[in-house]
């Protein structure tokens, strides 16, 4: 089981926060991240619970300029429950907090399996006396609203009274990210506490611009209380709060459980609240009863995402699946909500949603496809702010925001803060275009690995034909290079935002946004053509588009430009003019580089001026496409990619790239395990270990990187086998890995439930759980294809090395 635990020993407040963003309980409604109860947000902690989709906007002045950003919401915290021991002549002793000189002992235990997060802490007492506490704590999985704590108190070597207060406080801000805290962070207003029935507390508040109200309701309970045992409340303007006295015997355990339950009004199937939360806390079962139904969810979804990976990769892996899940589960699939950034564990980005997507869909799709239809569904609903947003750039279509939160609208800070220099500086990076091309990437992934023909058919059609349009008008023809052109864009690789001496922002042709917008028009018109008559005259009707703009649009997807230089694709027109980075000098200077944009903005410099990328940008081309595929693509272009010209655009970006997002390191992974290197392993380990090494230094205590942790799980699942869900078949390519020789996974595909997928040197195995109405399976491999009953397995040899 020990594959299942992270354990952590010891206390370090440096490392606290750290630990807390990885150890957050979720279910995919609601998350709170790992901290102490007994310690409010300071310098070591920072508590945290965030509702999906809870968010909220406001207005800061930095630098004499007035900017706008909408956050989710820190929302009131639930964990306080401090204690300390009980009034003597002197009064009572001062609260126990691991900050004082009173630990002795502190240990947490995140069990993956059960979903719960264990803490045992050993306090002494000025006079010497000895207070173990044990505690555990669970977001429940089955019922989305409700969490619990239950705390364990023995005195050791002792007996006597300690008093206990249990809290929810009103009172937080958005506070966690450093960077921020010059903006303003107080989204919570009018906030109340009183008290319900039968010991239930509650609080009250709501988001100050968004006006989401927001009811927390709490019930803490003594077992075997009687006196003053039972809770009293003692309310303050912004914290609800539960009093007790508990006597202890040396040696016998006692426990509190705290039970609470969290509404908004963004609920459904409630009236208010408040009184919703007052009413499921009233009527929630005891601690024990609610830890088995969590337990019973979380088994349930582990069976449905098993994964097999031995090691301490595997280990990682779980890890990464279980905060995935923690943040999209089933329960995501009733929510309007998109993907965060950095998971529902802290406020790095804001909780906005950025083209992250294309590397957690992939994963959910053949898993948990009624979650990625409901990630869709969330972008469908913003379809027509898309189009505004187009019509605001003087475009047609639709143009999806690098940012996406609320409504839609584009979320892109317009400063940010380079700590290393403490300038403000203007973000370009909504220029990010690309991300309505992986938005429709998704929607044709999602339909190819779920069938969801219903899906395709209707609001994919609807999402691919605009930002197919916003793609082919952005297109400008060149007389000159008798091509098309998308000018004015920034690519993945958010480093590069301008032309060295250029006046405005924006570069030319980027070989990534457009070989993807061909994709995306061509993936358009075959849809239109493949649509069962009906649907298509609705929606050609519905988007008012003619024979003659798909005729214009052809022409685009075949004649776009695509820049080469010294044998390469160039990442953008121009790309191979920039000067070439003393990087071994930087190195020598700064030690990490990652973060070249600050590193050198710091020094008065700026990376637009060279060939030095922050991510895989033109290699992305090599994560969503195979190899054949990609040759294709080019093809239809007009250009000639052979394999020695995509080794060298491999070799040449590597040498050219910071890594400065945990994104890179999976993507080169990716690539390079596809073209057959050695190094692939170093890049997958990387991606690995991103967040529990927190490779980007001080980033993960902020939120995980969720992109990164779905898309490892993904580089099991489609990377080394190279499978692809294409054209009604299941495909696979597998690479060998030196890092991992044997894995297997579970997999949802067609409507098949519990499709298991096993690799071994030399083999590759398939099997199909029975199904009285499931249809065959294909599955190709090489050359050769198979098809496979319900009911049945195979077994594929792999070809030699
Ligand atoms: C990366 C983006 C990513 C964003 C949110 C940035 O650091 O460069 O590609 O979308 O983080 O994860």
């Amino acid at each position: 089981m020990t594959d299942w635990l992270w354990e952590y020993e010891g206390y370090d407040p440096a490392g606290e926060r750290l630990r807390e963003a990885l150890c957050t309980l979720g279910n995919g409604y609601v998350a709170t991240r790992g901290a102490a109860p007994e310690c409010t947000a300071g310098e070591a902690h920072y508590p945290g619970t965030y509702v999906a989709g809870c968010y909220n906007r406001l207005t800061s002045t930095v630098s004499g300029r007035e900017v706008e950003n909408e956050d989710v919401v820190n929302l009131p915290n639930w964990l306080p429950l401090r204690f300390r021991t009980a009034g003597g002549d002197d009064g009572p002793g001062p609260w126990f907090t691991p900050d004082g000189d009173g630990l002795r002992e502190h240990r947490q235990r995140l069990d993956l399996f059960g979903g719960t997060l264990e803490r045992t802490v050993r306090y002494a007492a000025a006079d010497g006396r000895e207070l173990t506490v044990r505690q555990l704590r669970l977001v429940h999985m089955a019922d989305p609203h409700i969490a619990c704590l239950r705390t364990e108190f023995t005195a050791e070597g002792w007996s006597g009274a300690i008093e206990v207060e249990s809290a929810v406080d009103g009172g937080v801000t958005n506070s966690g990210v450093a960077r921020y805290r010059r903006l303003d962070g107080h989204h919570l207003v009018d906030v109340g506490a009183g008290d319900g029935d039968e010991d239930v507390v509650w609080l009250r508040c709501r988001t100050r611009t968004s006006d989401i109200r927001v009811g927390v309701a709490a019930r803490t309970t003594a077992e075997g209380a009687a006196g003053r045992e039972r809770p009293r409340s003692d309310h303050e303007p912004t914290r609800a709060v539960q009093r007790l006295e508990l006597s202890l015997a040396d040696g016998q355990p006692r426990t509190v459980d705290k039970t609470v339950a969290l509404h908004t009004s963004r609920d459904t199937a409630i009236s208010d609240p408040l009184h919703a939360a007052a009413d499921r806390v009233r009527r929630a079962p005891g601690f024990d009863e609610l830890l088995e139904s969590h337990r019973t969810a979380w088994r349930q979804l582990w069976r449905r995402a098993d994964l097999d990976v031995p090691g301490e990769a595997g280990r990682i892996l779980r890890l990464h699946l279980f905060h995935v899940l923690q943040t999209l589960s089933p329960h995501t699939a009733d929510l309007d909500v998109g993907v965060p950034a950095r998971g529902l564990h802290g406020e790095a980005y804001r909780g906005h949603v950025f083209w992250d997507e294309l590397f957690v869909l992939p994963y959910l799709n053949l898993r948990f496809p009624e979650v990625s239809r409901a990630l869709l569904t969330y972008r469908y609903r913003r379809l027509d702010q898309a189009g505004v947003l187009a019509r605001d750039a003087g475009r047609r279509g639709a143009m999806y925001p690098w940012q996406s939160g609320s409504d839609g609208r584009e979320e892109t800070q317009q400063l940010h803060l380079n700590p290393r220099s403490g300038r403000w500086l203007p973000d370009h990076s909504r220029l990010q275009h690309h991300v309505g091309s992986a938005i429709a990437y998704n929607v044709w992934q999602y339909c190819e690995a779920s069938g969801d023909t219903e899906f395709l058919h209707t609001k994919g059609a609807e999402m691919l034909v605009r930002i197919a349009r916003f793609w082919a008008d952005a297109a400008q023809w060149d007389p000159e290079k008798a091509r098309y052109r998308i000018r004015g864009v920034v690519g993945p690789d958010e480093y590069h935002e301008a032309y060295p001496d250029a006046d405005g922002p924006g570069l030319d042709d980027n070989a990534y946004t457009n070989v993807t917008a061909a994709w995306v028009i061509a993936r358009a018109l075959d849809l239109v053509r493949d649509l069962p008559e009906p649907r298509r005259v609705d929606l050609l009707e519905r988007t008012t588009l003619e024979p003659g703009e798909m005729e214009h649009w052809r022409e685009v997807s075949t004649r776009l430009y695509v820049p080469f230089h010294a044998g390469v694709i160039s990442q953008f027109h121009g790309y191979g003019e920039l000067e070439e980075l003393d990087w071994a000098g930087l190195r020598a200077r700064h030690g990490d580089i990652r973060r070249l944009d600050r590193v050198l903005e710091a020094e008065g410099d700026t990376v637009n001026r060279y060939q030095a990328s922050k991510q895989a940008d033109v290699l992305m081309l090599g994560y969503l496409f195979s190899p054949a595929e990609l040759r294709a693509l080019f093809a239809r272009l007009g250009y000639d990619l052979d394999d020695e010209t995509w080794q060298r655009t491999v070799d040449y970006y590597l040498r050219r790239t910071s890594h400065g997002s945990t994104l890179s390191g999976l993507v080169h992974g990716w690539v390079l395990s596809r073209v057959r290197r050695k190094e692939a392993w170093d890049y997958c380990r990387e991606a690995l270990e991103g967040d529990v090494a927190d490779l980007q230094g001080g980033t993960t205590e902020e939120g995980v990187h969720l992109g990164a942790m779905a898309g490892t799980l993904d580089l099991v699942q489609r990377g080394l086998t190279g499978m692809e869900t294409r054209a009604g078949s299941l495909w696979f390519d597998p690479v060998p890995s030196p890092g991992l020789t044997e894995y297997g996974f579970t997999m949802r595909y067609h409507g098949h439930w519990g499709v298991r997928v096993s690799v071994r040197p030399g083999e590759l195995r398939i099997g199909l759980p029975p199904s009285p109405d499931g249809p065959p399976i294909e599955i190709r491999l090489g050359g050769r294809s198979a098809v496979l009953e319900p009911g049945t397995s195979c077994v594929l040899p792999l070809p030699e090395e």
